[in-house]
Order: C-alpha cells, then structure tokens, then sequence
C-alpha cells in the first residue's frame, strides 16, 4: 500500500518537473534576420521595403528582423528616436523572444569587412550557451561564379529599355581596402560580356573614378546613365554620385560635356536582383535542422 503511493506521488512529482520550464524542451521557432549596412536617409526604405516583401513571399511563415552593421547610422537613427539592432543585438532578443534557430541574410553586395564581421558574430553566438540553438549564414549578393554571372544577366534586364537611348551605363560600387575589392573588377568582366556599354566604378576602392573616366574619352562617350552599385540609393548615391557639389561623379562628367541621367534606385528595389539574395538565404534556411 505504501509502496504504490509513493510510486504514484513519484510519478505526479516527475510530471510535474517534465512539464515545468526546467525541463521542458523549448519549442522550435524559426526566423529570419536581414542584415544590411543600414543608412540613414529615409528614401532608402523602398529599398528595404522591397526585400522585406520578397523574403516574406519566399518565405511565408518566418518571422524576419532586421539589423545594421554601421554603428554610426544606427547612432543617428536613434537620435531621430528610431531604434535598430546591430546584428549582435538582433541575435539576442531573438533568443530571448524565443526563437531557437535563425537563419541569418547577408545584405551586402560583396564579402568585404562588414560580411567577415557578421560571419565572426555568427560564429561566436552559435559557441554562447543558453542562446539560440543554431544560427546560419546567407552569403552576400556576389560571392560564388554563378553570382556574378546572374547578376550581369539581371542587370542586363534591368536596363533594357534605357540601354540603347545612352552610350554607356555607368555604375557606381562602394569599393573597399578589403581583398574582396576585386569583386567590382571581377563583376565588370561578366557586365561587359552583357553589353560593352556597361562600366563600373567604385567611390572607395577600384576600378576607380578615373578608370571611368579614360573609358569614357577612349570610347568617345558623349552620354551615359548613372547609377548605384549599391543595396540602397542614399548617401553615397545622393551625393558622391548624383549632387551637385564640385567633386560628385554627375557634375565631373558633365563638365567633360557628357551628358549624365541620374537613375536614384537600389539594387534592393528590383525583384530579379534581390531573387540572388533570397537564393543564398534558402540555403541558410534548409542549412537548419528542421525540428
Ligand atoms: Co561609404
């Protein structure tokens, strides 16, 4: 008799403590962080607008958060009273919402500091204890041959209709010191196999503005279109590109007597380009164990 209560007031007590928090397995809850360097001009936001759209297409039932890499913009926007997450941030209230597994997008257009540094993130919160239980990574938009070689063609596209009405196509990239540099130089071989009519500058790295330049007087270009090489038309874009200071590439190339027509759009803002970036994010999603 007192053998078969405390057989049942064991079993009570062992329900009780596998039903109880400290033993219960936490459920499985999936999502999707968007990374990008972030900027702070509002314009930009049809940009991210759009890739939210498209990843919530692609991915229906995956609840998505975003984060930015520069910590100077995430500083001015939180002054304007806007908050977002760096990608360190992001990772931890996603564990303390209770996501278990992430599956992490690289916004980026080439694997440069800023990807390398997202990459060491990862790395490090998926060795924290008691955080989210895997966390995987999407690459940037140029990473693999076939990357170069879809975008060219996607850009190809893009530009279909403004391509015979200038002699040339202009774009600017970003450039960096990183070795990834060589993605721009790399990314102009697969453009020009496109159309000779494609060039590629950068504002920071090489090819360089200069380069752009004696293409254009070899050539004997009288007109061109301009535009970003970037996730975002902002600052860059806005100004280094299209203002109206003395040393923007617009005002350069216009006192050579070219002809200059601004395009202000992202990458970001057209469906076939950022299918390149959800590619590489379905693969970070089927990377994560599925229960
Ligand atoms: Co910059």
């Amino acid at each position: 008799m007192k053998k078969t209560f405390l057989k049942s007031a064991m079993a009570i007590l062992l329900t009780v403590l596998i039903s109880s928090s400290a033993f219960a397995k936490q459920p499985y809850k999936k999502g999707i962080l968007l990374v990008t360097f972030g900027s702070s001009y509002t314009e930009t936001r049809v940009s991210f607008k759009n890739i939210e759209q498209e990843v919530k297409k692609a991915f229906p039932n995956i609840p998505i958060r975003w984060a930015y890499t520069a910590k100077k913009i995430r500083k001015k926007l939180e002054r304007r009273g806007e908050k977002i997450n760096s990608p360190a941030m992001a990772l931890a209230e996603m564990a303390e919402e209770g996501f278990t597994h992430v599956a992490v997008q690289s916004l980026h257009i080439i694997p440069g500091f800023e990807y390398n540094a997202l990459k060491q993130t990862v790395s490090a919160f998926n060795h924290m204890p008691k955080m989210l239980k895997r966390i995987t990574l999407g690459t940037p938009l140029l990473f693999s041959h076939e990357d170069n070689e879809k975008l060219a063609n996607a850009i190809k596209e893009v530009c279909a209709d403004k391509l015979p009405k200038a002699d040339a196509f202009v774009f600017m990239g970003h450039g960096t010191e990183h070795a990834s540099n060589i993605y721009y130089a790399g990314f102009q071989y697969h453009l020009k196999q496109q159309s000779p009519k494609f060039i590629m500058g950068t504002v920071e790295g090489s090819p360089t503005l200069q380069d752009v330049l004696n293409e254009i007087e070899n050539k004997k270009i009288k007109s061109i279109w301009l535009a970003p090489f970037m996730s975002v038309a902002g600052d860059h874009a806005r100004n280094d590109m299209a203002g109206d200071e003395d040393d923007s590439w617009k005002i350069i190339l216009q006192k050579k007597n070219i002809e200059v027509k601004p395009i202000l759009r992202g990458l970001g803002e057209y469906d076939n380009i950022v299918t390149i970036w959800i590619e590489h994010l379905k693969i970070a999603v089927d990377e994560l164990p599925k229960h």
